[in-house]
Formats: structure tokens, C-alpha cells, sequence
């Protein structure tokens, strides 16, 4: 089913890539990326590795920014741009309470993030 829709995004994208040159695609490599930054970011936070923990916290700032553009645009999606757009800011967070050493905080926010996914995929996600 989802490759299906795949391809007739696909389809539809080249047909409207003349008009709407800037469309997004949530495409599963990304969401896939996602699950492994936030893997390797919680445990990165766990041993306090502050320079690891700082790039992947960067890292998924820059990919929940892509799902929230994705959102946006495809538009009808309120309660998804608003959790990935939580989700960023939280991102961001991290990066100033592990430059802080506040691992603490940066622990609760990253709870906060993985919180954000299962709601997001509870109510967004097809399969
Ligand atoms: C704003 C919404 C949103 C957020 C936040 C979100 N996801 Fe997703 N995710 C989706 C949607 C939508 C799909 C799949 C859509 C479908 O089934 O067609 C998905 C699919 C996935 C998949 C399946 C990929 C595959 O190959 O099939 C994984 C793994 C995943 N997400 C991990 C995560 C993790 C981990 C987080 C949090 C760190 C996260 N997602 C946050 C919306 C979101």
C-alpha cells in the first residue's frame, strides 16, 4: 500500500515539479535516520559524551525541520508541524544544556522528543 502511494506521489511530483519546485517528500530514509540519531543521541547523552551528543542533537534539529517543511506543505496536518516543530526546539535545547553540562535536562528533553514520535505516529502514521 505504501509503495503504491509511493509512486503515485512520485508520479505526481514530477508533474508538478514545474509549479511547486520547492515540494517536500517525507521519504522513510529520513524518518529512518531519525530513529537512529535519536538512538545514538540518547546514548550519547547516557555517557555524557558532550561533543557526540552536540552533533547528533544538530543532526536532528536539521531533519525535524525537513518533517515539519514536509508537514506544512502538504498541509491539513496542524498537530504534526507543531510536534515537529516541538521536536526541533527541544533539539536545540539539548545542544545548550550539554554545552552547559546540564545532562539532566538534556535527558528529560531527548524523554520529550521520543515522547513526540509515538504521538506523532499514532495519529500521522499509516502503517
Ligand atoms: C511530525 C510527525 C512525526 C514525528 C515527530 C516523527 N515521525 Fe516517524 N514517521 C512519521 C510518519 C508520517 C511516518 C510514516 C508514514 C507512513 O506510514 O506512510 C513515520 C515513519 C517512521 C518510521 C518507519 C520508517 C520506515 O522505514 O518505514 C520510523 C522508524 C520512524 N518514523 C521513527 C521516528 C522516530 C524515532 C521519531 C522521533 C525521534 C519520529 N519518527 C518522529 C511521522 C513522524
Amino acid at each position: 500500500m505504501r509503495k503504491v502511494s509511493l509512486i503515485i506521489l512520485g508520479f505526481l511530483l514530477v508533474l508538478t515539479t514545474s509549479v511547486k519546485s520547492a515540494q517536500a517528500e517525507l521519504d522513510m530514509d529520513l524518518m529512518q535516520a531519525i530513529e537512529d540519531t535519536n538512538k545514538s543521541l540518547s546514548s550519547n547523552i547516557a555517557i555524557k559524551d558532550q561533543k557526540a551528543s552536540t552533533s547528533d542533537a544538530k543532526e536532528l534539529e536539521q531533519m525535524f525541520s525537513k518533517v515539519e517543511t514536509y508537514f506544512v506543505e502538504k498541509g491539513d496536518a496542524p498537530d504534526a508541524v507543531d510536534l515537529a516543530k516541538k521536536s526541533k526546539e527541544l533539539s536545540l535545547e539539548i545542544v545548550k544544556s550539554v554545552t552547559a553540562q546540564d545532562f539532566d535536562s538534556a535527558t528529560n528533553a531527548a524523554t520529550t522528543i521520543s515522547r513526540n514520535c509515538r504521538t506523532c505516529h499514532t495519529f500521522y502514521k499509516k502503517s
